[in-house]
């Protein structure tokens, strides 16, 4: 595996694979790779000639009291792990190349960038857009994987790409858990063992959301929402960012619950750790 670390670099080598009609399929990351990661990886290796993986903790998706400084990096111990699965190119680029001086370009989505994470995180989700655009721009890939833990960010993306014809197909890939349930994140490893049992309370608010449905097919959205809430907020350490549940395709929130509903959450640990999570509440 070769890791490249400027634009010109990873453009050039694209731009050969392409020559040679080979397909690139690309994992955006920032890194400190889990199961989560690695699985967007090993379905992009199933599909692609030559699989590349970018890891750059990108400084505009993050607010001014958010954990950009602490966020956890290792670029060996991700090198190592990439490498098992078969990527071709490790892509890490630094701040400086990425946003040198003179940079003046946002990507912006309208609409679906509003609510959920979009309010509580303002400017969130033009940082991810305006990065993606560039990372599509300096890989070129013909699809890009990405996970539906995410569920708003694969959303404004899938829009980005409309609206911008990138030429590029966007693969949604379920989250993956740990056996407990909690849904795989990087910002896991910031919880401490006396925070496990909060964390949980994402996961098992989406299964006791399940369950009421599963049993009451005619609860109310409103019901289920006061249910899980309190559900979560019995643990202390939990505060509420928000939990809603929302039409998959338009992040509307829906007035009663059906196939297309979303149970979508985040909350904060400790005041410290943001965590989310979201599920389709009745299985096709
Ligand atoms: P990051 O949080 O590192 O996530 C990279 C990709 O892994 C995203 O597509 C995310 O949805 C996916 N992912 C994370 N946890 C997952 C899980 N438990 N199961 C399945 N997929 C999971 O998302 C970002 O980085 C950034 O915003 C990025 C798109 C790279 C732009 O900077």
């Amino acid at each position: 595996m070769k890791v490249v670390t400027t634009p010109a670099e990873i453009q050039m080598l694209a731009g050969q694979y392409r020559s040679k009609g080979l397909i690139i399929g690309l994992v955006p990351t920032m890194g400190w790779f889990h199961e989560g990661h690695l699985s967007l990886m090993r379905e992009a290796r199933k599909k692609a000639d030559k699989v590349i993986v970018s890891l750059f903790v990108n400084p505009m998706q993050f607010g001014p009291a958010e954990d950009l400084d602490s966020y956890p990096y290792d670029l060996d111990r991700d090198c190592k792990l990439a490498e098992e699965i078969g990527v071709d190119l490790l892509y890490a680029p630094a701040k400086g190349v990425m946003y040198p001086q003179k940079f003046a370009t946002t990507v912006h989505v309208e609409g679906l960038t509003s609510g959920l994470c979009g309010e509580s995180r303002p400017g969130h989700f033009d940082g991810v857009t305006t990065v993606v655009a560039k990372l599509f721009n300096q890989t070129l890939p013909h699809f890009a994987v990405f996970g539906e833990k995410d569920f708003q960010q694969l959303a404004v993306i899938r829009q980005m790409v409309a609206d911008l014809d990138f030429p590029i197909e966007i693969i949604g890939h379920p989250i993956v858990r740990e056996d407990s349930g909690l849904a795989m994140s990087s910002r896991n490893t910031y919880l401490k063992d006396n925070e496990m049992a909060a964390a949980h309370s994402l996961s098992k608010g989406i299964e006791l959301a399940k369950t009421l449905v599963k049993n009451n097919r005619g609860i109310s959205v409103q019901q289920l929402i006061e249910r899980v809430s309190e559900d979560v907020t019995s643990h202390r350490k939990c505060d509420i960012d928000y939990i809603e549940i929302v039409d998959k395709n338009t992040l509307d929130p829906c007035k009663q619950v059906s196939v297309d509903s979303v149970l979508v959450m985040a909350v904060k640990i400790n005041g410290r750790i943001r965590l989310i999570d979201n599920s389709i509440l009745i299985a096709c």
